[in-house]
C-alpha cells in the first residue's frame, strides 16, 4: 500500500528529466487521479491510495514520462483564470495569448457593449475570458472544426457564459453580420517547415490549428485583408502571430488600410500581437 506522500516522492522520481517541475506535475497527476483537490493531498498526506487510484496515477505517469501534455491528461488548461476542458484535436491554451485579452480590454476601456467576433476559438479561451469580463458585450467565435466549437460550447456552459455564439465556419464564410466593433484571431502561424516547433507538440496537438502555408503567413493575411469588410467605421483587428512576423503582419495591416498599426510585445520581449484600426 502507497500513501498519498510516497505517491507524489514515486511520480516526481520518475519525472524527474521529464516535467519542468516534477513535484508539481506528480501532483496534479495524482489529484486528477484521485479526483480531490490540492489542499486535501496536503492535509490528508498519510492517507492510503486505492489500488485503483494507485494504477490510474501509474497509467499517467505513463503517458506524461512519453511526453503527453499534462493538459491532455488532465482533459483541463486553465486560461484567465478559466478552466477550460481541452482534449486531444483542440489547441491547449497558451499564456502568451492572453496578451490578446488584455489589448482588447484595452480597447473596450470604459465601454461595456460591443460586438466582437472571435476567429479560430478552439477551446474558446479567447471569447469566454472577454466575455467573462465583459458580459455585456456580444460574441460571435467561430472554428473551421466541428470539434474544437462542439467543446467550446460546453466550456461556455460549465461556466455558465451565455453571451457568446459559437458557430462552424471557415474564417469568414459563415459570417453574415458586418457590423463588428472588435474582431479578435490567434490563428495558425507556424511555417510547415519550422524545425523550432517542439516535437512533442507536433506530435500531440493538431496541425490545422498550429500551420499555415507562406511561411505561417497564409491564414494571417487572409484574415487582415477581410476584416474590414466586417467591421464598423472605427473598429479594430488584433491578431496573434509569431515573434518574427510582426513585420509581414504590419505591413499587410498597411497595404489593406488600416491606421494607428502597432504591435505588443508579449512577457518575454517578443513580438506578438498586432493591431490595428478601419477609419470612421
Ligand atoms: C492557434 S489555434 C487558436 C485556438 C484558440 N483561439 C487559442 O487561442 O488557443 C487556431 C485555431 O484556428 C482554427 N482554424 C484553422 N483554420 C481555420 C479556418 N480556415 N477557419 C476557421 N478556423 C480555423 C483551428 O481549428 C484552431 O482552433
Amino acid at each position: 500500500m502507497t500513501n498519498i506522500r510516497q505517491a507524489i516522492q514515486h511520480g516526481r522520481k520518475l519525472l524527474a528529466d521529464k516535467a519542468h517541475n516534477p513535484q508539481q506535475e506528480a501532483s496534479l497527476l495524482l489529484f486528477h487521479a484521485i479526483d480531490k483537490t490540492k489542499e486535501f493531498l496536503i492535509a490528508h498526506s498519510d492517507e492510503q491510495l486505492s489500488s485503483t487510484s494507485f494504477q490510474r496515477y501509474q497509467a499517467y505517469l505513463a503517458r506524461r514520462i512519453k511526453g503527453e501534455p499534462i493538459a491532455y491528461i488532465q482533459q483541463q488548461k486553465e486560461f484567465w483564470s478559466l478552466p477550460l476542458k481541452v482534449f486531444p484535436g483542440i489547441l491547449i491554451p497558451r499564456p502568451e495569448t492572453e496578451l490578446i485579452i488584455e489589448a482588447t480590454l484595452e480597447l473596450l476601456t470604459n465601454k461595456d457593449q460591443a460586438n466582437i467576433l472571435d476567429l479560430g476559438t478552439g477551446s474558446g479561451c479567447i471569447a469566454l475570458a472577454l466575455a467573462k469580463e465583459k458580459p455585456n458585450t456580444r460574441i460571435t467565435a467561430c472554428d473551421n472544426s466541428p470539434t474544437c466549437v462542439e467543446i467550446a460550447i460546453a466550456n461556455a456552459k460549465n461556466l455558465a457564459i451565455n453571451n457568446v455564439n459559437f458557430i462552424i465556419s471557415d474564417w469568414f464564410k459563415a459570417i453574415t453580420n458586418n457590423n463588428f466593433n472588435i474582431i479578435i484571431s490567434n490563428p495558425p502561424y507556424i511555417a510547415i517547415d519550422d524545425e523550432d516547433i517542439e516535437h512533442k507538440v507536433q506530435q500531440y496537438e493538431p496541425e490545422s490549428a498550429l500551420f499555415s502555408d507562406n511561411q505561417g503567413l497564409e491564414d494571417l493575411l487572409h484574415i487582415i485583408e477581410h476584416a474590414p469588410n466586417y467591421l464598423s467605421a472605427g473598429g479594430s483587428l488584433l491578431v496573434e502571430h509569431g515573434y518574427q512576423q510582426g513585420s509581414d503582419v504590419r505591413t499587410q495591416f498597411i497595404r489593406c488600410g488600416y491606421n494607428d498599426v502597432h504591435t505588443l510585445q508579449d512577457i518575454q520581449q517578443h513580438e506578438r500581437v498586432t493591431q490595428g484600426t478601419i477609419a470612421k
